[in-house]
């Protein structure tokens, strides 16, 4: 479990995509009252929309392609424990971590993720709800552990599914909503009220 004790948690968010669900969290650790200070960002895709940002912003960021994951693993969690990283919040990151990973950070991983769990884990949330006309999806911040999308639930937030929504427009109200759910959880778990 993560201690709180009233001092901005160190963080490391991990990406792979646009960093949207980053942004805001960088934003969100610039107000006084979040309970977490954002220190490195790791990210599996040099290409990523992200990086522009990070250097513009002058954020420490690390790119690991995971083609060695076990060795790159091992340097990240090298950089993690000497930067005393006591949070890491999974933003869009597409790569699945080791058990022995997790289990170096138990219990300090959260992730993000588009669907109301336990329903539609993994891939293509949004379109697998669709095709089964489920009446609301939405999003759920959890702990990560071992199993992929199984971790301890922190918080959702349902978004109801129209009859015209397709994936890409799901996708986006979902995404809007992930904005607000993320700094939330942190609330949840980090804040003393
Ligand atoms: C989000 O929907 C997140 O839940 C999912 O991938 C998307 C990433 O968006 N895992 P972004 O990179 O934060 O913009």
């Amino acid at each position: 479990m993560v201690k709180s004790t009233g001092i901005k948690k160190r963080t490391a968010i991990f990406i792979s995509g646009n960093g949207s669900n980053m942004k805001n969290l960088i934003k969100f650790s610039k107000i006084k009252s979040s309970p977490i200070m954002v220190d490195l960002v790791i990210s599996s895709n040099k290409k990523s929309n992200a990086i522009q940002y990070l250097k513009k912003n002058k954020i420490n960021f690390k790119v690991f392609n995971f083609k060695q994951k076990n060795k790159d693993e091992r340097k990240i969690s090298d950089i993690l424990k000497k930067r005393n990283t006591q949070l890491i919040c999974l933003a869009g990151f597409m790569k699945i971590l080791s058990g022995s990973f997790i289990k170096k950070f138990n219990g300090k991983i959260l992730n993000i993720h588009p669907s109301l769990l336990p329903k539609y884990k993994g891939l293509n949330t949004h379109e697998r709800a669709i095709i089964n006309r489920e009446k609301f999806s939405g999003c759920t911040v959890h702990f990560v552990n071992s199993k992929l999308d199984s971790g301890k639930i922190i918080i959702q937030k349902k978004v109801r599914i129209n009859k015209k929504d397709d994936p890409k427009s799901l996708s986006k109200k979902i995404l809007k909503q992930e904005h607000l759910l993320y700094p939330k959880a942190l609330k949840k778990i980090l804040s003393k009220t």
